[in-house]
């Protein structure tokens, strides 16, 4: 089975490859230096040549305030660049794979939000992804969109920003007390689980359209850096605090935990947040 994966040098990218390192897969990987996803042209070309069985995309422009302001960038990689992928699996009749977030809710509705509630981001991120989504489901009639929420994984994270867990894991090394906040909840999500429930639904012939797939329960960020403390036997003490939805200058919405029950109905099993981070944990301590 051919699998195209572009955007291999993050963290759900690396985790996709790992995972597919030999029969029955065969990986065709490109990091952003090899296939820029904005460049139409060269998507087309690559694979209509590869003739892959399923497309994953795996990029993304994460939410920044430089790129809140100048969202331009956002678009092309999130919604534009999704449009062009999505026109070249279905004139190829490939099904595509791709990735959204808990970042299109709102955070208003107060209990974990179901694939059947209706998108309203509150910030210009969570409207691109937004847009992404709309643009593979109209575009590619055989896409399947998963949405997930505070992903972590691998011995680096992403490139651009780390990730949560070991950006805490290195602040704790100066820092007594680290502030974080308590007023947004999120269901924390560890790469290796989303991959392997992604699979899951693959192998069942998931049909096409929205699913949500994210370690189960939910907690705020104080919450869930409490839980690194402790898992990783970190020396710090956090500190919450509320910040009433907005952090690094950008609205976030206050409660995008995702109800996981559609796929859960499926007969896919997923772990728990908390067995989540000590998978992780493990894996840090058997890699550093
Ligand atoms: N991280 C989270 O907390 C989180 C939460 C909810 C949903 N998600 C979704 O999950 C998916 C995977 O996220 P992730 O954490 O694996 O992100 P990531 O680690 O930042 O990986 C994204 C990858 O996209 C690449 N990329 C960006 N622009 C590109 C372009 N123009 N052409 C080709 N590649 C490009 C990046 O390249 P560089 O390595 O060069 O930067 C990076 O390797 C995304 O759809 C994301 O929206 C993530």
């Amino acid at each position: 089975m051919k699998i195209f994966v572009i955007g291999k040098k993050g963290q759900l990218g690396q985790e996709i490859e790992r995972r597919c390192g030999g029969a029955p897969y065969k990986v065709f990987s490109y990091g952003r230096e090899d296939l820029d996803i904005t460049d139409h042209k060269k998507v087309s070309e690559v694979v209509g040549k590869v003739g892959p069985d399923i497309v994953v995309n795996c990029t993304a422009l994460h939410a920044s305030l430089e790129s809140e302001k100048k969202p331009g960038g956002m678009f092309e990689v999130n919604a534009f660049a999704v449009k062009n992928l999505a026109l070249v699996c279905a004139k190829n009749k490939i099904p595509l794979v791709t990735y959204s977030t808990d970042y299109v809710f709102s955070g208003m509705k107060g209990v974990p939000y179901k694939e059947s509630d209706h998108p309203t981001p509150v910030q210009m991120f969570g409207i691109s992804k937004y847009m992404g989504e709309l643009m593979a489901i109209n575009y590619c009639p055989d896409s399947i969109v998963i949405r997930t929420s505070g992903l972590y994984g691998g011995l680096r994270g992403s490139r651009s920003k780390g990730n949560f867990v070991l950006n805490l894991i290195q602040e704790s090394k100066t820092k007594k007390t680290i502030e974080v906040s308590s007023d947004q909840i999120f269901s924390p999500t560890y790469v290796e689980d989303l991959v392997a429930a992604s699979f899951e639904l693959l192998k069942k012939k998931a049909r096409p359209g929205i699913h949500h797939i994210a370690n189960g329960g939910y907690c705020s960020w104080a919450d869930f850096s409490k839980e690194i403390v402790k898992i990783m036997g970190l020396k710090t003490t956090i500190a919450p605090v509320n910040r009433k939805g907005v952090w690094g200058g950008i609205k976030r919405p206050l409660f995008a935990a995702l109800d996981n029950s559609k796929v859960k109905k499926m007969g896919i099993e997923i772990p728990s947040w908390q067995k989540g981070l000590e998978k992780y944990a493990h894996f840090l301590e058997n890699n550093i």
